[in-house]
């Protein structure tokens, strides 16, 4: 018998503190720097985006995503046998977010372990979990992505700052006889390190270099257009499926622009793509999570939808899930 990987679950969390863009006007104009709502709007669709009070980490934000998506999938914390974190912004160098979030939850023994790839990290959460449940190693895990990328943010740069925020994304991935989780995609190329990272590191006690927030807008832009098209028709070619078979499109919430290209390469229009950047802002990791649950929350995406995940970002990652919902 095939055993498939399936979303039973989806939860979420965004900090109380919400910005708006005029918030950002004010907070900017502290510093000396000029932006206003028009730019942030036409050029990324972002209206608000939230940040975490000091003391909140992402494993915190992760446990309340977690235990919604624990009761949405009716499944008790204690069931859980596999944690994969996908954060950025992990609370601590170590150990993981997955291991402080397990603590959380009050659950002891199962593995848990983070996964690094930047914005394009619950995807391959996601990948990876798909495999574990196949490969028989698991069979309740909880898939979260979870940031609070305030904390990197440089507030006298405004080609980044405006972009980010906190929150976090979980779902339940449970085996199951029927599909679930049809195809996965994903890739990497580390020449492109430099064009969007946090080049700081900790050594001797010190922050060595800088541990802010850096990005080559356009750079990021010119790529994630072309390997966000090429990962939809790999995954979607995986799975013998083509855009007809989409119901919903949910990619990285990172710029309207970005998503608007895709949907069109993709022939799909943007009523079947799931939005909340104009909301969230960029959320990194947490950004397809979140929109999945709002979206499930929405009564969008419903039982047996076929969905398209898509995640792009540093490193440079990218890589796709489709899916049965
Ligand atoms: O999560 C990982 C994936 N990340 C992304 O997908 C981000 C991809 N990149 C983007 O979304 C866009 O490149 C940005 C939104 C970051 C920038 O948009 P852009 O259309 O590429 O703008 P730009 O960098 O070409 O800047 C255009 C102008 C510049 O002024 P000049 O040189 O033309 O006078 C900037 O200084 O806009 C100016 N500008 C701003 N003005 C007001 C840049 N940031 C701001 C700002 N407010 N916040």
């Amino acid at each position: 018998m095939t055993r498939f990987a399936r979303i039973s679950g989806t939860g979420s969390c965004l900090p109380s503190l919400k910005l708006t863009n005029a918030d950002m006007v004010d907070r900017l104009a502290a510093h000396g720097v000029d932006t206003s709502d028009e730019w942030i709007v036409e050029r990324t669709g972002i209206r608000a985006r939230h940040f975490v009070a000091d003391g909140v980490y992402a494993s915190d934000l992760a446990a309340h995503a977690c235990r919604q998506a624990l009761d949405a999938a009716g499944v008790a914390a204690g069931e859980i046998d596999l944690i994969i974190v996908a954060t950025s912004t992990p609370d601590m160098v170590f150990p993981s977010t997955a291991s402080i979030l397990q603590r959380k939850l009050g659950i002891t023994g199962c593995p848990a372990f983070d996964v690094q790839a930047v914005c394009s990290g619950f995807i391959y959460a996601l990948t990876v979990a798909d495999a574990m449940i196949r490969a028989g190693s698991a069979r309740k895990t909880l898939v979260v992505g979870s940031e609070v990328f305030s904390r990197l943010l440089d507030f006298n740069d405004r080609t980044t700052c405006v972009l980010f925020g906190d929150g976090s994304g979980a779902v339940v991935l449970e085996a199951s006889e029927t599909p679930g989780i049809l195809a996965t995609d994903i890739h990497a190329d580390g020449r492109h390190t430099g064009i969007l990272c946090v080049p700081g590191h900790v050594s001797g006690g010190q922050i060595l270099g800088d541990p802010l927030l850096k990005m080559d807008g356009q750079a990021v832009f010119k790529l994630a257009v072309g390997v966000l098209e090429d990962t939809a028709r790999a995954v979607l070619a995986k799975a013998g499926k083509t855009e007809v078979d989409i119901d919903w499109l949910i990619p990285h919430q990172a710029n309207i622009r970005i998503m608007s290209s895709t949907a069109r390469k993709l022939k799909l229009p943007m009523d079947k793509v799931v939005v909340t950047v104009d909301q969230h802002g960029n959320t990194s990791a947490a950004s397809i999570p979140l929109a999945l649950d709002h979206a499930v929350r929405q009564g969008q995406v419903q039982k047996g939808d076929t969905v398209l995940l898509e995640g792009v970002g540093g490193g440079f990652t990218w890589g796709s899930v489709l899916l049965d919902f």
